[in-house]
């Protein structure tokens, strides 16, 4: 008899761990590692906010709260719910939790039974087929190409439904193609799901305020009205406040919905940190303005990765519209080989090569579900992009 559970056996380990322990160790040997691999932005989390979460120690807020998130939160959500998108929620419509991840996992474990089908575009952020996996449902993975600037079309989505479809999740700006959907784009997808009422729509706006030239940020219940009741919608405060490690995520939705999240958050780590989420409703009640101005940062990096992406022979880098991630193509690399003798067959032996020759650690596009790409996070400084596009250049010019 096995000692560990079967459902444990149906999820990988997550690849892009396997680039980081590298990363890891090469580093601790003294080489040079330039970081392109994590996920959060590399400023400080606003000072009002790190000031209200000391106000909340010093005024004794240290106890349990409600499973999922204290009164005056709630409402801040449901305020910022009206203020950015219009729609209507009330606070027994609101779940918080521990990071944009446990109210995802939630709302799989709440809901998924063997069979259920979960549509998934690719490529997508990690965590969703193997959280999927772990709630008992079946990930369905859909390939949303480079031509189409990685968004999945409505023909895609509407051939991927089937009977035992129960979600469909949706993640714009993405991790890992930095691909927004522009209201049309998304309304053509709502039209699909309008069409097949048994399929609700999980939408992750975790990269919302992570925009650029003037894209207009929406979400599938404001483009769409008629799918309120079978919408969940997923946001927190990780990326926008500079808060990773708070941890804090929330989601609106269906009452009947987020009493069942609850039910499955009061069994496993009850409420979230109270302070982190005394800090969150500073951060969402609080003043915006640090978020244009971190956004001229990243547009300014954006520009600059895909610029020297582009001046490489072998690699092609679309615009994308927000988040902190590009998602260049190597299909001009593929088969070609190191001067070390590696053979780049795929973008994991690209990723592998470009970290043990050139000092570069970024992700392989398998690890996202759609190859052959890498993912850069181009949440450092400039002067380190600058380096690593200098590196990586350097690297496919000696590839023969
Ligand atoms: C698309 C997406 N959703 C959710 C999350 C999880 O966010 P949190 O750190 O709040 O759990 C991430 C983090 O990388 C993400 O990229």
């Amino acid at each position: 008899m096995s000692f560990l559970s079967a459902t444990l056996s149906r999820v990988k380990p997550s690849p892009s761990i396997a680039i980081s322990t590298l990363a890891a160790e090469l580093k601790a040997q003294g080489r040079d590692v330039i970081g392109l691999s994590a996920g959060e932005p590399d400023f400080d989390t606003p000072q009002n906010i790190k000031d209200a979460a000391v106000a909340a120690i010093a005024a004794g807020k240290t106890k349990y709260t409600a499973p999922d998130g204290i009164p005056e939160l709630k409402q801040a959500i449901c305020a910022k719910m009206k203020r950015d998108h219009g729609l209507d929620y009330t606070p027994k419509q609101v779940s918080v939790g521990t990071g944009g991840k446990q109210t995802l996992y939630n709302a799989l474990m709440a809901t998924l039974n063997p069979g259920d089908e979960v549509i998934i575009p690719a490529p997508y952020w990690v965590s969703y087929p193997d959280m999927v996996l772990l709630a008992g449902g079946t990930p369905v993975s859909v390939e949303a190409s480079l031509e189409s600037d990685f968004k999945l079309t409505p023909e895609q989505l509407e051939a991927a439904i089937t009977p035992k479809t129960k979600w469909f999740i949706f993640n714009s700006p993405s991790n890992p193609s930095g691909a927004g959907y522009n209201r049309a784009e998304l309304k053509a997808l709502t039209d699909v799901l309008m069409r097949h009422p048994h399929v609700w729509v999980m939408t992750d706006d975790m990269y919302e305020h992570l925009v650029f030239d003037g894209f207009e940020f929406c979400t599938p219940a404001e483009v769409e009205p008629g799918l309120y009741e079978r919408t969940l919608t997923c946001n927190g405060v990780s990326k926008a406040y500079a808060m990773t490690g708070w941890r804090i995520g929330y989601a609106a939705g269906p009452e009947h919905l987020i009493a069942a999240m609850r039910k499955v958050q009061s069994q496993s780590t009850s409420n979230p940190c109270s302070i982190s989420q005394w800090a969150a409703v500073e951060a969402l009640n609080g003043p915006q303005d640090f978020i244009a101005e971190n956004n001229v940062a990243f547009k300014r990096r954006r520009d600059l990765v895909v610029a020297a992406l582009n001046d490489i022979d072998g690699i092609t880098c679309p615009t994308p519209e927000g988040a902190f991630y590009v998602y260049p193509s190597i299909a001009g690399l593929i088969g070609k080989t190191t001067p070390k003798g590696t053979v780049i067959s795929d973008d994991e032996a690209f990723a592998t090569a470009l970290l043990e020759e050139q000092d570069v650690a970024v992700v392989f596009g398998a690890a996202f579900g759609l190859s052959p790409n890498f993912r850069i996070s181009y949440a450092t400084s400039d002067e380190a992009l600058v380096e690593a596009c200098r590196r990586i250049k350097s690297f496919c010019d000696t590839l023969s």
